[in-house]
């Protein structure tokens, strides 16, 4: 289940409904899937083959064949990274960079944590959605947001996009921003 940390006050936000509430004020769509349904082999399982690749889309395909209907996706895979992954410090240094993106950016985590630092209004500054297997997030277009793992350093997500181009990060300088 989600949590919210509001990085200017350090409020923290958690409890179904009252991250439900506090996401959707701020235009952040907020789901959930039900990952028991991943087959053995495919829990907690962060070094996928092309084949589990599609086996996690195929058990999920209901779900995406759902948002896709609702929202306009029409292309989606499977990302995964763990200490495995090949230059994992360099991409996570390039992820942490404010940007925005011309469409939402949608995620569905399946295994491991991650977190979107996403903006919000002035009042409330930049805040962190900590996510956990199961959670859907959207950050909605042209939001200023990054990307990071969690300290276990692991996740598989889905992804959806509705065009290809759609997803390139614009940087976005924030003088306001603190980091830690
Ligand atoms: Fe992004």
């Amino acid at each position: 289940m989600a949590e919210i940390l509001i990085r200017n006050t350090n409020e923290r936000i958690s409890g179904e409904e009252q991250v439900r509430e506090f996401l959707e004020s701020h235009e952040v769509l907020y789901e959930h899937w039900d990952v028991s349904k991943l087959s053995g082999e495919l829990q907690e399982n962060f070094i996928l083959t092309d084949e589990q690749k599609a086996a996690v889309l195929q058990t999920f395909e209901p779900e995406i064949k759902d948002l896709a209907a609702r929202r306009g996706y029409k292309i989606w895979d499977v990302i995964t990274l763990s200490e495995a992954t090949p230059n994992l410090d360099e991409l996570l240094a390039k992820f942490e960079q404010i940007h925005t993106h011309t469409e939402d950016e949608i995620r569905a985590i399946v295994g491991g944590k991650g977190i979107f630092i996403i903006k919000g209004p002035e009042e409330i500054g930049y805040f962190n959605v900590e996510l956990s297997p199961g959670d859907v997030i959207s950050v909605p277009e042209n939001i200023p947001h990054f990307f990071t793992l969690m300290e276990n350093q692991k996740i598989v997500a889905v992804r959806l996009f509705i065009e290809e181009n759609g997803w390139i990060a614009e940087p976005f300088e924030d003088p306001s921003f603190i980091k830690a």
